[in-house]
Parts: structure tokens; C-alpha cells; sequence
């Protein structure tokens, strides 16, 4: 078992409480992740409690849970392992009602040594979020408690308002987890660590010397079976408001004062307070063709699955400075990139023809894939006689380091943080209020959908709307291979 360095983890034993137990996320990410964070001993003890509409006994949740290992889990499930894991497991059907759920969380505190804390994950659909708070007020499990909220939070600036002020009456703020798991991703908060550890590049953050930003999140899967899910979604919804403006955000915000949770949500709510509205003039939204013939889609959807847009904050660092994002689904790579432009020098002494500026502006690139890259690219000259030039880049890749058997999947690492009532990495009531605010001109009068074939980059307005600068994706030049001897 891993050495687990002091202060990992949290203080007291904990007993999840798993709504949506049987759920895809439950199964993908959430039941491999707690057997991840359990095994390696990370929680100093831990019960789980799943709970959701099935009507199923708990050695039948411990076979769901198994084969949601044998599928999704990356690392190898032991015996041992395993068996200390099932015996973790408990099952209660929401129609069982509160008591019932009362009682099986009072069983596991009673199997912990000493004082616990109750984690409610609540892996659900927006319609029974409620109703699951609701519940656990009633089973009077709101003490000592942390409660995990998935996306969507409201799907307009009403329905957020209204949402929060229910979720009020029965948890206080300070017990809500709004989960974003982009900022679990390692290479999210790297962006933290790359910009605040270093005297480097800070000095140049800015208006003066970036002359634009993109944020790319193509993704070539379909929706499978969400379409029904999706068909209400969209990628607005789905991926903007909730991960690439919390992205934005770290890549924008001012240096906190303290690397804390309050200093921290209170940078990023500062950029989404500077945000100006997204008009829909500067959204390009997309269908793929053929998803309206899928299941529980509206033959005549006008729902999204691309979106593209153009977007301002509008403070002394940024003003003036267009940041683009675009996401899709279906789309003809699977990236997820931040790319910084820097603004090209005054004035050219090199000769005509000699390359300069021919492949664009210096870029620095973040990929946000679990082992994180980045690179750096500049003119450089070529070798041989005369001076012509060619795009040039400095790469790192986590993968070089050795180090990437340490690098904790994004949800096992919020997971961890909301157990030890770490908020750092999640989301504020008054910061999504605020994106929804923004959002209103969008969503009351959204630009008509353009279809574009699966496998492409979405439709061929998106030119139009970086004019006159461009994509970076595709990638001209490909990231260098990772060393295989880590060196
Ligand atoms: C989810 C969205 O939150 O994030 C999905 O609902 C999307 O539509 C997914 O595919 C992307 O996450 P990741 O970690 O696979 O990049």
C-alpha cells in the first residue's frame, strides 16, 4: 500500500451516502473512484451507502459495483482489496423512505471507530435533486454533513436563484459542494500553479502583451443513451457554463491573496462579475447531422451540440481581449486545450519571405488531459545559410516526469477535498448565478442552429466569428511524443 503523506485525507472516518448509486456516473467514475481513495487508504475509514429508484438488495449493488470496477477502474482491484470494500457497501431503495435511510446511516457511523462525517453525493437528474435534499432533511442527516451537487445548477438565472434559496432551507452554503470536475483535472490546477508559482510569464498576463485566448473542448463521442438528458441540455448548458467559464476563470483571475477557498472563489467570481453579456451575435451554434433521428430527440431539435463563442471581461487586465471557447460532441478530434496568443512584435526587420509571423503569433498551450502538456512556441531560425525562420516550441509532458502512477482522477480528487470540506476547487452559488446572468441575452434569443458533419470542427461559421485570427485546432504541428524512458 502507498505511503500516504500526512494531511492527504480527511480527519474523520466517513460515511457516503451514494443517490444515484446505479447511475452512469456512479458506475463510470464515482464507485471506481471511492475504491481508488478507500484502497490506497486516503479515507481514514469509509461506509457507502447507495441509494437510488432500483429496486435492488445489497449483495446486488455489490455486484453492480464490482463489474463497475472490472470496467472502469484504471488500476488493479486486489482481493483483498475488493473484499474490505464490499463489506463497506450498503443498499437502500429510495422507496424505502427516510427512516429506513435514517437507519442504515446510523449502522454504518455505529461500524466506524469513533466521531464520523456523512458525504451526500447526490449523482442524480436535476428533477430529483430536490427531492433527495429534501429526504435527507427528513432523515434528519443534515448534521455533520457535506452535500455534492452535480451539474446543472438551474438552467437560467431564475431557476439557479430558486434552486439555491430550496437548497437554503435545508443545507448552509458552507455544506454545499458544487462539483465542476474540469477543476479537478490536474492540469486545471496547474494553471494555478504555473501562473502563481512563477515570476515568469505573470508580468506579461495581460492586455499589453496577449492579444487573444481560445479554450477548444472538441469531443468525437456521440451522446449515446443521454440524448434525452442532452435533448434539454445542450452544449451551452452542458459544457460552457459549467467547465470551460470555470477554466476561464482560473486562467484569468487575479492572484488571490491566500491560495484558500474564500480568496480564491472570490478571484473567480470577480471575473465573472467583469464578464460582459454573451451576445448572440457572437455564438455560433451547431447539430450534427443525424441527431435528430436519435432516440428521445425531437425530430425538429433546435438543441445544440456544438457551441462556439467570442467573449469579453471587461477589466484592467483583459479589456479589449477576445476570448473564444468552443466544445462539441462528434466533432474530428478529441482535445481539450487552453491556448494563449501573444501579441506579434511592432515591427519586422526580416526580410520578405523569410517566414516570420507565416505560422502565427507565439502561442502557449495548455492540454488539459489528465497528464498534462504545454507548450511554447516562438520563431527560431532555421538552420543553414541565410535567415529564414520556422515555428519553433518548447514541450513538457507530465508523462516525462515518472510521476504520472500519482496523478488522482479528477472526481477521486474532489471527492477527497469535499470530505475534507475543502472548497478551493468548487464552484460558488453567486459565481453561477452570475455566468446564468450573463448567459440571458443568449438564452432568450439563441442564433439559429447550423448543421455540420460529424467528424468536422462544427460549422463553417466558426471562421467567421475568430476572424481575423484562427483556430489553433487542428494542431499544425502535433505534440511531441512522449519519452518513453521518462527522461
Ligand atoms: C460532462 C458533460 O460534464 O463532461 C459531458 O456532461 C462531457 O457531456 C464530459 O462529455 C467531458 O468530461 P471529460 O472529463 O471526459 O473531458
Amino acid at each position: 500500500m502507498a505511503k500516504i503523506p500526512p494531511g492527504v485525507g480527511p480527519r474523520f472516518p466517513q460515511v457516503v451516502v451514494l443517490f444515484g448509486a446505479t447511475g452512469d456516473l456512479a458506475r463510470r467514475k464515482l464507485l471506481p473512484g471511492l475504491f481508488h481513495l478507500a484502497s490506497v487508504g486516503f479515507i481514514p475509514g469509509c461506509r457507502i451507502i447507495g441509494v437510488s429508484l432500483d429496486d435492488i438488495d445489497v449483495e446486488a449493488f455489490r455486484t453492480l459495483a464490482r463489474s463497475s470496477l472490472d470496467e472502469f477502474s484504471a488500476r488493479k482491484v486486489t482481493d483483498a482489496d475488493w473484499a474490505a470494500f464490499a463489506a463497506s457497501l450498503d443498499y437502500v431503495p429510495l422507496g424505502a423512505g427516510a427512516a429506513a435511510l435514517r437507519a442504515a446511516v446510523d449502522r454504518a457511523e455505529q461500524a466506524l471507530p469513533g466521531e464520523s462525517r456523512r458525504l451526500h453525493y447526490l449523482s442524480v437528474p436535476p428533477s430529483a435533486a430536490l427531492p433527495a435534499v429534501r429526504l435527507l432533511g427528513e432523515a434528519g442527516l443534515v448534521e455533520r454533513s457535506r452535500i455534492v451537487m452535480e451539474k446543472p445548477f438551474g438552467t437560467d438565472l431564475a431557476s439557479a436563484v430558486s434552486l439555491n434559496t430550496k437548497l437554503h432551507d435545508v443545507f448552509a452554503e458552507d455544506q454545499i459542494f458544487r462539483i465542476d470536475h474540469f477543476l479537478g483535472k490536474e492540469p486545471a490546477q496547474n494553471i494555478l500553479a504555473f501562473r502563481f508559482a512563477n515570476g515568469l510569464f505573470e508580468p506579461i498576463w495581460n492586455r499589453n502583451f496577449i492579444d487573444h485566448v481560445q479554450i477548444d473542448v472538441p469531443e468525437t463521442l456521440g451522446l449515446g443513451k443521454r440524448s434525452g438528458f442532452y435533448e434539454q441540455t445542450g452544449a451551452y448548458r452542458d459544457m460552457v457554463v459549467t467547465h470551460l467559464f470555470q477554466i476561464l476563470a482560473f486562467m484569468a483571475m487575479e492572484p488571490p491573496t491566500a491560495l484558500e477557498p474564500a480568496p480564491i472563489s472570490e478571484e473567480k467570481n470577480k471575473v465573472f462579475r467583469s464578464m460582459l453579456p454573451i451576445l448572440p451575435a457572437n455564438v455560433v451554434r451547431g447539430q450534427y447531422t443525424g441527431y435528430r433521428d436519435e432516440e428521445g430527440v425531437d425530430p425538429q431539435s433546435e438543441t445544440e451540440t456544438f457551441i462556439a463563442l467570442k467573449c469579453f471581461i471587461d477589466n484592467w487586465r483583459w479589456a479589449g481581449v477576445p476570448f473564444f471557447l468552443r466544445t462539441g460532441k462528434k466533432m474530428a478530434e478529441g482535445q481539450r486545450i487552453i491556448s494563449i496568443a501573444f501579441r506579434e512584435p511592432p515591427k519586422s526587420m526580416f526580410p520578405a519571405g523569410s517566414g516570420v509571423g507565416a505560422q502565427g503569433p507565439d502561442h502557449l498551450t495548455f492540454d488539459l488531459a489528465d497528464a498534462s502538456k504545454m507548450s511554447l512556441s516562438f520563431y527560431g531560425k532555421r538552420p543553414g545559410p541565410g535567415m529564414r525562420l520556422d515555428k519553433l516550441s518548447l514541450q513538457f509532458a507530465m508523462h516525462d516526469t515518472g510521476l504520472i502512477g500519482d496523478v488522482l482522477e479528477a472526481y477521486e480528487r474532489l471527492i477527497l477535498d469535499a470530505m475534507r470540506g475543502d472548497r478551493t476547487l468548487f464552484t460558488t452559488a453567486e459565481g453561477i448565478e452570475r455566468l446564468w446572468e450573463v448567459s440571458t441575452q443568449l438564452l432568450e434569443a439563441p442564433p439559429p442552429v447550423r448543421l455540420y458533419p460529424p467528424n468536422s470542427w462544427g460549422p463553417k461559421s466558426i471562421h467567421q466569428l475568430i476572424a481575423p485570427h484562427a483556430w489553433r485546432l487542428p494542431f499544425e504541428r502535433a505534440w511531441r511524443a512522449p519519452n518513453p524512458a521518462g527522461n
